[in-house]
């Protein structure tokens, strides 16, 4: 089996990268890292990395994780402010500490420690869609908005970008020697109350990889994959001897017990052992991206409708 990687679609400007990586005998770990920093890079996708959209206060807060299937070890952070690439940071925790995850001030400082630059996120973009959605919401309070965090509030339960709601980006590689990593980073939900985190840096939730069984990771409203641990179950299910058809459907047939009034979409990307790989929307037309080392181009797969009840966008 050659090394293969998937990712969702707003992937595919570093799939290459990181099935380069592989091509030249990396290891699935970096791959992953090398596929999601051109995500994380991209002024044009407003739900990773720099030009993501802000939090309530109009700053950009990231969270990300990495999991290493050989070992089962992980790294992330949550809340973290001011450095573009979340996910190296996360991997930075996986090798340098003997600690899982790191959120807000704790998982900045210790960026600084290990090197990694500064950087201003909210780009130009990024703060017209904010201030645009503030000043039309709530005219009346604009300029105060410290003083009005009551009526921001009703902000958080706003659709963040139209076009793009609860984007983030999902890279699952293996490699060659048969070795399984995953990865996830996000700025999370747009205009979400500070501090709060998604699914993309709880290990289970929105993440998880184990070599002997696969590996899966989210996409979508992380508050339904927190409450229904959607990754491990995945991962969970194909130990139990599912399919991996039959492992993603069921994982997304849990959330339907999940009671909410903000139902929202959610997507998996999941991979067994052997490489085979799928992927999983409650959405219509949704796809993801797939490229092995035999390929000279990424392709772009449907994945399977699993409908929840009471999707309300
Ligand atoms: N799935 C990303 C988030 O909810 O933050």
């Amino acid at each position: 089996m050659p090394g293969v990687v998937i990712c969702s679609k707003n992937g595919d400007v570093g799939i290459r990268e990181a099935v380069e990586v592989l091509r030249r005998g990396g290891s699935a770990i970096d791959a992953v890292e090398a596929g999601i920093r051109p995500v994380e890079s991209n002024p044009d996708d407003h739900s990773v990395g720099y030009s993501g959209l802000p939090n309530l206060l109009g700053q950009v807060e990231l969270d990300s994780s990495i999991m290493d299937g050989r070992t089962l070890a992980t790294g992330a952070v949550g809340a973290i402010k001011d450095y573009e690439h979340p996910i190296s940071i996360a991997r930075k925790v996986m090798e340098d500490l003997p600690h899982v995850i790191l959120v807000g001030t704790g998982a900045e400082r210790f960026a600084a420690e290990m090197g990694f630059e500064k950087k201003d996120l909210l780009t130009e973009e990024a703060r017209q869609v904010y201030e645009k959605l503030w000043t039309e919401k709530f005219p009346e309070v604009y300029g105060h908005r410290e003083r009005y965090l009551d009526r921001m509030r009703e902000l958080v339960k706003h659709a963040a970008d139209p076009e793009k709601p609860n984007e983030t980006v999902n890279f699952i590689a293996r490699d060659d020697r048969g070795d399984i990593a995953c990865g996830v980073s996000t700025s999370g939900w747009a205009w979400k109350y500070p501090g709060r985190l998604g699914d993309s840096p709880i290990i289970g939730a929105g993440n998880y990889a184990d070599n002997r069984y696969g590996a899966a990771a989210c996409t979508g409203r992380g508050e339904m994959a927190i409450r229904a641990g959607t990754a491990r179950s995945v991962v969970l299910y194909l130990k139990m001897g599912m399919s991996l058809l039959e492992a993603g459907t069921e994982a997304m047939k849990d959330l339907h017990a999940v009671v909410d009034p903000y139902i929202g979409s959610m997507n998996i990307v999941a991979m067994d052992a052997g490489g085979n790989h799928a992927a999983f929307t409650n959405s219509e037309g949704a796809t993801y991206v797939f490229m092995t080392t035999a390929m000279k181009e990424p392709e772009e797969k449907p994945r399977i409708l699993v409908p929840t009840p009471g999707l309300t966008r």
